[in-house]
């Protein structure tokens, strides 16, 4: 690595943790944070308040710190991105537009930029969806994550930007709480699990989306960022896949755990953005070019959600 790296929305769900694994891996001082808001958690390194739809703040923060690779983070999810349209297509392409422009001139040499299974609709087939299929979303989250890979492809094909990206699904972890998308239920379940609360989910107990433990999700951020230049064949965006389960399914493998959880349903809006959405993905593009190669199943991650959550609660209440 040539500079240091840059995480802008490091406060956010993936930020948390994957500011963490960066330092473990490249030391505290060669990751910066960047965020409008504090982080989540206390976390050792620098940390600037950045707001990057302030591209000269940018350029600065970029030239302070000698900044080579910026994982960029910052957008509005799904369901908020819903109740204010305009504002979260402005964040989420006019972030990306100052990030792939400094590429551009050479400033960053290597760009991560998260895609997301929103991009596909409902007239995409919903199993096994594959890589190359008819992507018509419906939401403003979609398309924004739509134009967005369409745009990494372009700078990479026009001006040589290194972009790098991943269909993110639902992501699942207990070290950060997640901000404002559809597949959201599939950590609050677990935080009332873990204090015996009843859980009313926003979606139907059949709705089927994929998902995937956050570790396995840092592991292909890191990987994929770390792969040859020639073993990234493909420029807007890869699909990944982990696990696919229900509200149902997930709370019946809680309950093995904790028989006594108790779940009712309410759908709200949110139904209609999962019900647009593919119920499991293909990924062989990106286990064949870069290696990729989930670890969590739905039984190991709710052990480890269980496990991890019970000793933050014990440590907090110093039980
Ligand atoms: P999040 O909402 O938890 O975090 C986003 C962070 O961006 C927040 O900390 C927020 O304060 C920050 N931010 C907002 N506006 C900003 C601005 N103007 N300048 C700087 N920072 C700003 O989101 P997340 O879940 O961590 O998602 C990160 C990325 O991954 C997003 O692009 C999202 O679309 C994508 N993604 C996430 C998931 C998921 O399940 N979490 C799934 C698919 C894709
Ligand atoms: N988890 C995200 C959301 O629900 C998917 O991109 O918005």
């Amino acid at each position: 690595m040539e500079g240091r790296i840059l995480v802008i929305g490091s406060s956010g769900q993936i930020g948390t943790e994957l500011v963490e694994a960066l330092r473990e891996k490249f030391g505290n001082d060669n990751v910066i944070a960047s965020d409008i808001k504090e982080p989540q958690i206390k976390q050792e390194g620098p940390f600037e308040n950045l707001d990057i739809m302030d591209k000269d703040q940018l350029s600065e923060v970029v030239k302070k710190h000698e900044i080579s690779e910026v994982y960029l983070l910052a957008a509005l999810l799904s369901a908020t991105a819903e109740k204010h349209p305009e504002f979260g297509w402005n964040l989420n392409m006019t972030s990306l537009f100052n990030v792939l422009n400094l590429a551009k001139e050479g400033t960053i040499k290597k760009v991560f930029w998260p895609s997301s299974i929103a991009v596909f609709g409902p007239t995409t087939p919903q199993q096994n969806t594959p890589q190359y299929t008819i992507m018509e979303p419906t939401t403003v989250y979609g398309i924004s994550k739509q134009a967005g890979e369409r745009w990494c492809e372009y700078y990479h094909n026009k001006y040589g930007v290194d972009v790098r990206s991943i269909r993110y699904p639902g992501l699942i972890g207990y070290k950060s709480l997640p901000g404002g998308g559809t597949t959201d239920y599939a950590v609050d379940i677990f935080h009332k699990a873990i204090t015996n609360e009843p859980f009313e989910c926003f979606l139907s107990e059949n709705t089927k989306l994929p998902m995937m433990y956050m570790s396995d999700a840092i592991k292909a951020t890191i990987n994929i960022m770390q792969a040859d230049n020639s073993q990234i064949k493909i420029r807007s965006s890869y699909n990944i896949s982990g696990i696919s389960f229900s509200p149902n399914q997930i709370s019946e493998e809680i309950k093995k755990a904790i028989p006594s959880f108790n779940i009712s349903y309410k759908p709200d809006s949110r139904q209609q953005i999962a019900d647009s959405w593919p119920e499991s993905i293909n990924d062989d593009e990106a286990k064949n070019d870069w290696g990729w190669k989930p670890s969590f199943n739905l039984d190991k991650l709710c052990s480890e959600m269980l496990t991890n959550l019970d000793k933050i609660l014990i440590k907090e209440n110093n039980l």
